[in-house]
């Protein structure tokens, strides 16, 4: 039957379309929606050409400097030199991309190097593709390391762990409003509280008094918010894991590979998970790759038998390609030692926050982070008024509670990208960060251009600018 109803598109057709076409395109094939939320912002509005190391260049021939850190997938800015070359080398040589009859070298390698970084003997590893996949692995594991024997899983009120099923249950985050079906016996204990985990441990056990928890889940650096786990916590919770047998899982998708400050934002605190998570820039900004390390007694109580060795697995497992550049990216971050460089933007970036701060406390409440993942945090005292105020403004966008609560850090954005070209993003939690996370090859110069155009945005006072966010999307051209 031939029911194809216009011509296809060839990929470098894509190039030649202007930004009417593309959202033409996504409101009749993806999602209509998000044209109308993104596209009140400048950059909804034009279309990127190409990026390189800090910035993007736009078809309108802007370049603007990205501190969105690609949502903490470019700790290596935009195509980097030694990824790009890893990846051309790979395919002009004809590398095999994938066979399940031949073991990968690649994958042997950096399960590897994996190990070699990571403490004590959490030494076997897991890829997969995205961080909601590395995750579900982890919880597999966890269940199947207990035989199906224990009931509940807990995870943290603050907490973001991926928009699967699974995942999505797991999470504290207010994204998750629906009540989609997920696992069962899931718990939640209250974030960096370890009164909330004793007590939820002294209530699950079994008839004979064992614990019925098979495993714990937290970030202990939570991105999206930015709250962090004290030592105190972190130490206790091992401790009461390990008295009670129960898996430990740090999930370090975002804050992971020297984002927050160490090369694991773990590593501070002198506490080994028993399974690991990670994901983003381990693919070096280019690779969708992902996934879990763990302890050798857990894997070999998990899936150490050979009926259950392969009860886990994905046909995306470790692609070659995708593999090498995790080898590279890895490899970049321990050479060119992003751990210090995460530290120093972590420093020059908070002296330079605090002081706009102090310079306009009416709209700064606070300012938070770890290494290169921070944010600002501004004042709400104006959203009644606004919210009254943008009752007559046509169209459902502004009636919507979620984006009026993110007006403020909305508005902040638009004038860093319309009158400064710096791209910035902002965190989904109840305080609505700015999200101040530029990659890990920023330097001081960068961070100078960023503070000293917040400042010039900050300067122009908050009516101006929330009226200018809110009246530019009906001005657009
Ligand atoms: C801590 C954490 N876990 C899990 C995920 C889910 O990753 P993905 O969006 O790749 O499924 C994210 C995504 O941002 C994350 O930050």
């Amino acid at each position: 039957m031939d029911h194809q109803k216009n011509k296809l598109y060839q990929w470098r057709d894509c190039l030649e379309f202007n930004i009417n076409t593309v959202h033409d395109l996504y409101s009749q094939y993806i999602n209509k929606r998000q044209v109308d939320m993104v596209s009140s912002f400048g950059f909804g509005r034009g279309i990127a050409t190409h990026a390189e190391g800090m910035y993007i260049h736009t078809k309108d021939g802007r370049k603007i400097l990205d501190f969105t850190g690609g949502q903490g997938v470019l700790s290596h800015g935009h195509n980097h030199p030694r990824i790009l070359k890893v990846r051309q080398d790979f395919q002009d040589e004809k590398r095999m991309e994938v066979h399940k009859h031949f073991f990968s070298p690649y994958m042997a390698a950096l399960a590897h190097n994996i190990a070699q970084l990571l403490p004590g003997d959490l030494n076997i590893s897991f890829f997969c593709n995205s961080g909601a996949e590395a995750v579900e692995g982890a919880v597999k594991l966890a269940y199947k390391y207990h035989d199906g024997k224990r009931k509940y899983i807990l995870h943290s009120d603050i907490s973001f762990h991926g928009k699967l099923l699974v995942t999505g249950g797991l999470g504290g985050s207010p994204e998750f409003h629906f009540p989609f079906p997920t696992i069962p016996h899931i718990e939640s204990f209250t974030f960096d509280d370890i009164e909330s985990i004793k007590s939820a441990v002294t209530r699950l056990k079994t008839e004979k008094g064992e614990s019925d928890i098979y495993a714990i889940i937290l970030e202990p650096f939570n991105a999206s918010s930015l709250s962090q786990c004290s030592t105190a916590f972190l130490q206790e919770l091992r401790q009461i894991c390990n008295r009670e047998n129960i898996v430990l899982i740090f999930d370090e998708i975002y804050s992971g590979w020297a984002k927050a400050g160490d090369l694991f934002y773990f590593f501070k605190h002198d506490v080994i998970p028993d399974i690991l998570t990670y994901s983003k820039s381990f693919g070096g900004g280019k690779s969708s790759i992902s996934g879990y390390t763990t302890r050798t007694p857990i894997f070999k109580g998990a899936y150490g038998s050979t009926r259950d060795a392969i009860l886990h697995s994905t046909t995306y497992n470790g692609y070659g390609e995708e593999t090498v550049t995790a080898i590279e990216a890895i490899n970049i971050i321990i050479e060119e030692d992003y751990v210090s460089k995460s530290k120093h933007i972590g420093q020059v970036l908070h002296a330079g926050l605090n002081n706009l701060k102090t310079k306009y406390p009416d709209l700064i409440s606070e300012v938070n982070g770890s290494g290169s993942l921070n944010g600002v945090v501004f004042n709400k005292d104006m959203y009644p008024a606004l919210k009254a105020a943008l009752n007559f403004v046509p169209g459902d966008l502004f009636k919507d509670e979620g984006f009026l609560g993110k007006l403020m850090t909305a508005a902040v954005m638009s004038d860093l990208f319309n009158s400064h070209g710096i791209l910035t993003s902002f965190g989904e939690n109840k305080n609505i960060t700015l999200f101040v996370a530029p990659s890990l090859i920023c330097t001081d110069e960068h961070i100078k251009t960023f503070i000293d155009a917040l400042d010039n945005t900050l300067g122009k006072g908050k009516l101006k600018l929330l009226v200018a966010f809110a009246t530019q999307k009906f001005l657009k051209t």
